[in-house]
């Protein structure tokens, strides 16, 4: 019997720069008695790099897990261009994960694949009609754009922190995504990856014109890299704005949130953009 890839539900259109991309509405979700959201409220914009920010089990991953369907929200809209993902059954979530990738907190390379493989992977399940040749120079051109040029045949054993970063990255953009999720993508870096981290977040954004949602609680990244900040606390987003007006805000969760990690970013005039 022939397999036969459903027929993709996702009706996808380039935004232009500057309209409404992604909506959260009314989003809720517990795991049994554990409630993560409760009427969680946030837009993303198409280009724009949105980071959110919150404490160790906040539910950022969640958040991130919820657009591309690895976890489906108890109640509340996903809107993605407008269509309503929390219609869409498993199958239909294939294609959204073609246009928004996410580059996952732990790297979650598969450690018996090469490094080609692995950013090869998304390829064969997205593409399977690709052709080998043209396989290779995709993989070998996202590598370049990593800056990790020739290693497609070492193994993610052999790959430092920073580096399994980059292929994690490679892998995602594979498919030329116009959406890329970031789960703490500087978590447990030196500052010189970090810095090289957040330089490949902005360049996603100017150089491919991704959008992105990147989580943290690197606040030195979020002040790097980011056009508005979202903070996620008590179940739900508290505050977005623009980095110098979540540096201010009065918002005692976000007051809070920053008091506490001062040390991290100060002086803030020294990691403005
Ligand atoms: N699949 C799951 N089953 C049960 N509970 C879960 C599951 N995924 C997440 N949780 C719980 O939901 C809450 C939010 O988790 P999440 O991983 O989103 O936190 P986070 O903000 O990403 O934290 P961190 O900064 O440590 O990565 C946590 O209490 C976590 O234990
Ligand atoms: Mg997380």
């Amino acid at each position: 019997m022939l397999f036969r890839r459903p027929t993709p539900r996702l009706r996808f259109r380039p935004p232009s720069r500057g309209e409404e991309l992604i909506r959260f509405e009314h989003l809720q979700k517990s795991f049994g008695p554990k409630r993560v959201f409760d009427d969680l409220q946030l837009s993303v914009t198409a280009g724009e790099t949105l980071t959110v920010i919150g404490g160790s089990g906040s539910g950022k991953s969640v958040l991130l897990k919820c657009l591309i369907g690895l976890l489906r929200p108890d109640a509340g809209r996903i809107l993605f261009e407008e269509q309503d993902l929390t219609d869409f059954r498993e199958e239909d979530f294939i294609d959204v994960r073609r246009h928004v990738a996410m580059v996952f907190q732990g790297s979650a390379l598969f450690d018996s694949l090469t490094v080609g493989e692995n950013i090869a992977y998304p390829l064969r399940e997205h593409f399977p009609d690709m052709s080998p040749e043209e396989t290779r120079e995709r993989v070998a051109e996202k590598l370049s754009l990593v800056n990790l040029p020739g290693i497609e045949e070492m193994r993610p054993a052999d790959l430092s922190g920073g580096m399994k970063k980059r292929v994690g990255l490679a892998r995602a953009i594979a498919t030329n995504p116009e959406v890329i999720l970031w789960d703490e993508p500087t978590t447990g870096l030196d500052p010189v990856t970090t810095e090289s981290i957040n330089q490949m977040i902005r360049s996603m954004q100017k150089q491919l014109g991704c959008t992105s949602i990147v989580v943290t609680h690197d606040m030195m990244s979020a002040f790097t890299v980011s056009d508005r900040i979202a903070m996620l606390a008590n179940r739900r987003i508290v505050q977005v704005g623009a980095p110098e007006e979540m540096r201010v805000s009065t918002v005692p969760e976000v007051r809070a949130f920053l008091d506490a990690r001062r040390g991290e970013f100060q002086p803030w005039e020294e990691v403005a953009p």
